[in-house]
């Protein structure tokens, strides 16, 4: 079942269809290595969110092969599912999805619910992460009592707290003013440098721009997918138009 590529994901022909002949990912080969920072660019409605949901296996492609960590996701059951995905992977979305009314801590350790961490520990590692995205000052706030940036980094410590070695981001930065979308972009520079790899989709060219790969989609496709940065100014090639 293993394969011996170092891939974190690998997408294999997939596709994703709706009723009504929507065909949000129509044929979708990308291969994310251990330690990458990517973006993951294109127009509204081009299906970037699909991909990054079927790359983290919050939805199934119609067809073609998804591999996390070497597994073909299709094989596994929902409760192995839904512990490989606790284990690699952590979400980061561009409205934060915190939950209201809970501080800081309660939020980030909720990314420990599905690991079988008891709740004592959940909240040190909680705080623990909340100081890696340095909001160990405001640890007993409720998201009403963060700025949007301050939520946004709430959010990526709570991706984090579980130790993923994947992190996929959608817009990020979509809803924050450009200084806090650059702390939050210095943030996952940091966490990429420290061994995670990273998958951010962004509308943002200058962001996109900054990132070592860049995955444009267009229409369900990828048309183009290009490295760049001393590490791999070789790797560089256009797929498609
Ligand atoms: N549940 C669904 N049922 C039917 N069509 C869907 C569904 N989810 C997405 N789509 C369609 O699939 C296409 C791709 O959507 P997706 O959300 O992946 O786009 P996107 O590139 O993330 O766009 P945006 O930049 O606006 O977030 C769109 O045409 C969308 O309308
Ligand atoms: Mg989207």
């Amino acid at each position: 079942m293993t394969v011996s590529s170092d891939a974190v994901i690998e997408l294999r022909d997939a596709t994703k269809s709706y009723p009504g002949g929507v065909h949000a990912l129509r044929r979708v080969n990308l291969t994310v290595e251990e330690g990458e920072l990517l973006a993951v660019v294109g127009p509204s409605g081009s299906g970037k969110s699909t991909m990054l949901n079927v790359m983290g296996t919050l939805d199934k492609p119609t067809t073609g092969t998804v591999r996390v960590a070497g597994y073909d996701v299709s094989e596994l059951s929902d409760s192995r599912l839904s512990a490989l995905r606790a284990r690699h992977i952590g979400f980061v979305f561009q409205h934060f999805h915190l939950a209201a009314g809970r501080d800081a801590v309660d939020n980030v350790a909720d990314g420990l619910l599905y690991a079988g961490v008891p709740l004592k520990e959940r909240r040190t590692r909680a705080r623990e992460a909340l100081a890696k995205v340095r909001l160990d000052h405001r640890c007993s706030h409720t998201p009403n009592e963060l700025s949007g940036g301050e939520k946004q980094r709430v959010a990526i410590a709570r991706a984090l707290v579980g130790d993923p070695r994947l992190l996929l981001a959608d817009e990020p930065t979509g809803a924050l003013d450009t200084a806090s979308g650059e702390i939050v972009m210095e943030l996952l520079h940091e966490l990429n440098a420290s061994g995670t790899t990273i998958c951010v989709i962004t509308h943002d060219n200058e962001i996109a721009d900054s990132l070592p790969r860049r995955v444009r989609f267009k229409d369900g496709e990828i048309v183009s997918d290009t490295r760049s940065g001393a590490r791999s100014a070789s790797c560089t090639e256009e797929v498609g138009s």
